[in-house]
């Protein structure tokens, strides 16, 4: 059931909802969370069976507040607080020390604890209804709302395709960043990009004086991050990426296969077959994020067997883009 996120009595029934151990879908301002109450451990490990997620892929806790922050981590580096004060409320995820009784079905027992204030209106208040109910939810843990290794969904409509109409959800309209938000580990000493987004590497070195580091720069480690998984975000089509002269080089050899491929390009095409499905990718790396999931599952309901994407530039403000397209393209 879709309900108005922005009407109180729709908010203060969602909060309830959270607090009685149930599921929502949480409109943010990246993508559309599946939420539940971060400290119930049965309510948070029906998050993992409705999305088919693996207990190891721990989930990120939301809070109204940075105040709230002490409910969940033991310590909070100055590099981090740093981070916080920069883009908190906002679509930055940090990796801090876990209290040992907090969160622990989210973080699958893990000893950290991935800790985000969204600044989306209605996210905000359902957490802070949360935190005035009796007894209170002071985090709530929310993967985006997909299937595991699926696109995920930046309208309330696409949470509704994919879990039914016994979910509630509230509706907040379309994502305004479209993308995961970026997360950074602060257990290591120094900030370390695990995953990229719309607050990018630049960002994260102008606030705190430290460019982060990538998981690659880091000695041998398990992956635990799903988002960070090489195959991921994966539409039913085939994706692939091509830069500007590949893809024109394929559409001229087209023939009348060209109705099963879709293309979202960046350059002029010369000559390009009539039948195919094209699409042009905006100028700037936000606006395309904006729209990147809902392009996808565009194409997919055009029913096209591939999908063509012109690689996007190799600058910093790409990062977030790029990465979902690659392992969107590293799925197939
Ligand atoms: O923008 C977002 O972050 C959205 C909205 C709903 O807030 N949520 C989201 O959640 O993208 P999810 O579960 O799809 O991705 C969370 C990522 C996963 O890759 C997970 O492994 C990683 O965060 N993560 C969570 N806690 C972690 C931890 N303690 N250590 C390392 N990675 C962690
Ligand atoms: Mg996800």
């Amino acid at each position: 059931m879709i309900l108005d996120g922005t009407l109180d009595a729709s908010v203060q029934a969602a909060a309830l909802a959270l607090q009685q151990g149930q599921l929502l879908g949480l409109p943010t301002e990246t993508v559309y969370g599946l939420a539940a109450d971060s400290d119930n451990d049965a309510a948070v490990a029906q998050i993992f069976a409705a999305k088919g997620r693996p207990a190891n892929h721990p989930l990120i806790v939301h809070v109204a507040d940075a105040a709230a922050i002490t409910r969940y981590a033991q310590a909070v580096p100055v590099f981090a607080q740093q981070l916080i004060d920069a883009f908190w409320p906002g679509p930055l995820t940090l990796i801090l020390p876990r209290l040992p009784q907090a969160a622990q079905a989210s973080t699958g027992g893990q000893d950290s604890v991935g800790l985000r204030c969204p600044s989306h209106p209605v996210a905000h208040a359902v957490l802070q209804a949360c935190q005035q109910l009796d007894p209170p939810v002071w985090g709530v843990s929310a993967p985006s709302a997909n299937k595991f290794g699926r696109v995920s969904p930046t309208t309330a409509q696409h949470v509704a395709a994919e879990f039914g109409d016994a979910l509630l959800v509230l509706d907040g309209g379309a994502c305004e960043v479209g993308i995961e938000s970026t997360i950074v580990d602060c257990t290591r000493g120094v900030p370390v990009l695990l995953r990229p987004g719309a607050i990018t590497r630049d960002d994260i070195e102008r606030a705190c004086g430290t460019r982060p580091l990538s998981k690659e720069e880091l000695p041998a480690q398990t992956p635990r991050a799903s988002g960070t998984l090489l195959a991921h975000y994966a539409p039913n089509a085939k994706v692939r990426l091509m830069d500007a002269g590949q893809l024109q080089s394929a559409l001229d050899l087209l023939g009348p296969e060209g109705r099963h491929i879709a293309v979202y390009h960046r350059s002029p095409l010369r000559s390009a077959s009539r039948a195919i499905h094209l699409r042009a990718m905006p100028g700037d790396a936000l606006a395309t994020a904006r729209e990147l999931f809902g392009t996808l599952r565009d194409f997919d309901e055009l029913g096209v067997r591939l999908i063509w994407i012109e690689t996007p530039p190799d600058s910093a403000d790409w990062e977030g883009v790029r990465d979902r397209l690659q392992r969107a393209a590293a799925a197939g």
